[in-house]
């Protein structure tokens, strides 16, 4: 068990990943161990400061997108400072636990061991998909109330420094990373080229205070997207009237999004019992079972 606080440093776009660090923070507490949460856009758009040699252990979390961990969080962490041992745990949220996305987090680990951080700690967490896919909410249901019970059972073993360690094939991983390149480089200015707001957006400026990477502008009466979408649909499922909408990718874009923000409200719905994945599921749902039964629980 450490003295010194903990920092940790999230990226969500949907409100996933923010749920996750929240919940991690809480876990800390009643352990007695103080937490610091920054969200790292703040950070790198200079709305908060670290003083980064006064903490003891840290903690970094992303979205897995493009089976990578995007381009803001590597961004950061490449800009951490130099450390000398500094024990540091990542985790990441993802729509699927499977090993295809193992390797997400394998470029920010490199960069914390290049720069002196002991990372002795990577782990995933299954969450809502808010990308092509609407889970039924049975699963949203299920996959959060996991997760949770994962969040008790990673905290105990950061605070107890025991490792662990998510493996993938070196040549899968080069391939997926490919994928991941076109995803982050291309996919987002792709996406962006094609939104556009209906008439129902009453110039709130909620996308334009909320983008992560200052992309959404007013120009005049008008919402316009610019080339740094890094593709995190934040302000697609944030808008308050569905006012945003794609005209290129469309189908990426979930609908109804239960996720993220909307899960609270979900874990309140009596009707849903939040049982979906079950010993007889078949086709795509089955890889989840593994999932849910390891760590125990589930
Ligand atoms: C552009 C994009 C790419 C994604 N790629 C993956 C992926 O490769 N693997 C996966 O399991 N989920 C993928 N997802 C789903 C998200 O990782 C998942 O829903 C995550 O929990 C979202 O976290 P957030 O709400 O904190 O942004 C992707 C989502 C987006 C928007």
């Amino acid at each position: 068990m450490q003295d010194r606080k903990t920092a940790m440093f999230y990226f969500s776009g949907t409100g996933n990943t923010e749920i996750i660090a929240k919940r991690f923070k809480d876990a800390f507490k009643r352990r007695n161990q103080g937490v610091e949460l920054f969200r790292i856009e703040d950070i790198l758009k200079g709305k908060r400061s670290v003083e980064y040699g006064t903490y003891g252990l840290i903690g970094i979390g992303h979205p897995v997108l493009g089976f990578g961990a995007s381009g803001i969080v590597e961004r950061f962490v490449e800009q951490l400072p130099e450390s000398c041992g500094t024990p540091a745990f990542v985790f990441k949220t993802a729509s699927s636990p499977h090993y295809v996305n193992y390797g997400a987090s394998n470029t920010i680990l490199r960069h914390l061991r290049d720069k002196g951080y002991e990372a002795f700690h990577n782990s995933i967490l299954a969450m809502p998909c808010n990308f092509f896919v609407k889970y039924d909410d049975r699963l949203n249901k299920q996959l959060y109330m996991a997760a949770l019970e994962k969040v008790e059972i990673f905290t105990e073993e950061i605070l107890n420094r025991t490792p662990r360690v998510l493996r993938i094939n070196p040549v899968l991983e080069k391939v997926l990373r490919t994928v991941y390149y076109m995803e982050d480089k291309h996919g987002g200015k792709s996406f962006a080229k094609g939104l556009t707001t209906a008439s129902s957006c009453t110039l709130c400026l909620k996308c334009v205070g909320s983008c992560p990477t200052s992309n959404i502008n007013k120009n005049g009466e008008r919402i316009t997207f610019g080339q740094e979408c890094i593709w995190c649909m934040r302000c697609v499922y944030s808008c308050p009237q569905k006012a945003i909408q794609a005209t290129r990718l469309r189908s990426c874009v979930v609908e109804p999004y239960t996720g993220g923000h909307h899960l609270l409200k979900l874990m309140e719905d009596t009707d849903n019992d939040g049982h979906f994945v079950t010993e007889r599921s078949r086709g795509y749902y089955k890889h989840f079972l593994a999932y849910l039964k390891e760590d125990e629980g589930g």
